[in-house]
């Protein structure tokens, strides 16, 4: 039996505990599936003092998580600061340099310098595993690079932020406001450290940043993304969702198309009847489109300290195996460039919700604006205000809610015709818009 593979751990927040834990609990398991025994004996935090429940004294410690990549006694590096720089990307290069193995789940570390950071551990025959990077505990890295390799993929995406599909399941099911929500969100542990990063779709961009790249065998592009968060949506697009048959999710979504990969982030209508639309609470959910195998959908929880524990250990466990797999599915320097597909090329179909002046010939103008721009209307709804809310008698100068669906247009076309439709004086606010997609 070879000897123990020797473990240092930076950062013990809340994953990083989870880790510690996990390797002592199922020390025994994890040896007999990976042939060779995984302890932890170096660690790396701020404070040595502080309670966490283990005993850190027969521990190599490091109050700096750099000079534990760069002296430690170990074979693996984990890395649970987060940052796309900083002690995170100074570590992680000291340790590859090294030779020495790195796990990390820093998203914005890889889709900062994936490429990069690939190269150098080819370099020095170091892994460098990050399943915990994506979706928390879905092993969807591990089904991208490996298990899908056969397969010619044509899209990937899902809910991909745990913070959000948590907000935006609370908001329909409950009618709580969004900032409840993302307390609650917060004080659960779900949500990074600037929650800014969750509700703004940024952390979604970089796992699907991640997954693009695995997906296509192309240099990760996290600054191609088109993205916007959910801090638009409000209880009545909830509400008009609900009622038109389709539900609100974040999703990120890599496309190939004819013009070359969209990647966006955004809010989507999804059809109640998905798969997509039926993930609720923190779960997160990807989908792949392969061609000989179909669409798979992986489900589980993308956030929390035990499932990306869990993540993390199955990669310890993959290079305590001697798992060599590429970093990003091929060698470094075999991926393609990356050719964007631009967002108004877009197609597909459109939510509009504008705030309409309650006018004769109001739905008229919004139609023939609608019309000139090409596009053609599948429903279009005007909803008095709520009796509590409507003015108590007719007055025109009370906007009112109409919702527009549209048939399959683009989004140039699209912009086209809400500019025209300001322009006219209808409508008092700016409209909102959000993108349906096609899923089964
Ligand atoms: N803040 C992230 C989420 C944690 O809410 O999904 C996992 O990356």
């Amino acid at each position: 039996m070879s000897e123990a593979l020797k473990v240092g751990v930076a950062g013990l927040g809340t994953v990083g505990l989870s880790v510690v834990q996990l390797l002592a609990k199922h020390a025994g398991q994890i040896e007999r599936k990976s042939g060779r025994a995984v302890t932890v004996t170096a660690v790396s935090a701020r404070d040595r003092g502080k309670d966490r429940g283990f005993d850190v004294s027969t521990l190599e410690w490091f109050s700096d998580p750099v000079e534990m990549a760069e002296k430690a006694n170990i074979d693996i590096f984990v890395e649970l600061i987060g940052g796309d720089s900083g002690p995170a990307e100074d570590a992680v290069r000291a340790a590859l340099k090294r030779g020495v193995h790195v796990v990390t789940a820093n998203k914005a570390l890889l889709a900062r310098h994936g490429v990069d950071l690939a190269l150098l551990a080819e370099n020095n025959n170091a892994c460098l595993n990050y399943e915990a990077a994506v979706a928390g505990g879905i092993p969807i890295v591990k089904t991208l690079r490996e298990s899908m390799s056969g397969n010619d993929i044509s899209r990937v995406y899902g809910i991909l932020n745990g913070t959000c599909n948590y907000i935006l399941t609370r908001m329909e099911a409950e009618g709580i406001g969004f900032e409840e929500c993302l307390a609650e969100a917060q004080r659960l542990g779900y949500a990074e450290a600037d929650p800014t990063f969750d509700i703004e779709g940024n952390d979604t961009a970089h796992k699907l940043a991640i997954l693009t790249s695995l997906a296509f065998g192309t240099k990760i592009a996290d600054d191609d993304i088109y993205v916007e968060g959910i801090t638009s949506i409000s209880t009545a697009d909830i509400q008009a969702a609900d009622e038109l048959g389709f539900r609100i999710k974040l999703l990120g979504i890599a496309q190939r198309t004819e013009t070359g990969i969209e990647q966006r982030v955004h809010p989507t209508m999804v059809p109640k009847t998905s798969a997509i639309a039926r993930i609720d609470g923190v779960l997160n959910a990807v989908a792949v489109d392969g061609d000989y195998v179909g669409e798979i959908v992986l489900v589980g929880p993308g956030a929390g300290g035990n499932a990306t524990a869990s993540s993390v250990v199955a990669d310890i466990a993959d290079i305590a195996r001697g798992d060599e797999t590429p970093v990003l599915g091929m060698p470094a320097g075999d991926l393609k460039d990356y050719q964007r597909a631009r967002m108004r090329m877009h197609e597909g179909g459109y939510y509009i919700r504008l705030s309409v002046y309650d006018r004769p010939g109001a739905f008229a103008e919004i139609a023939r604006c609608m019309g000139d721009a090409g596009i053609s209307l599948e429903s279009i709804v005007q909803k008095r205000h709520a009796a509590d809310e409507a003015p108590a008698k007719y007055d025109a100068d009370v906007p009112q809610p109409v919702m527009l669906i549209t048939y399959e247009t683009t989004e140039v076309a699209i912009k086209q015709a809400l500019e025209a439709i300001m322009s006219k004086g209808v409508v008092a606010e700016e409209p909102q818009l959000i993108r349906i997609e096609k899923l089964n």
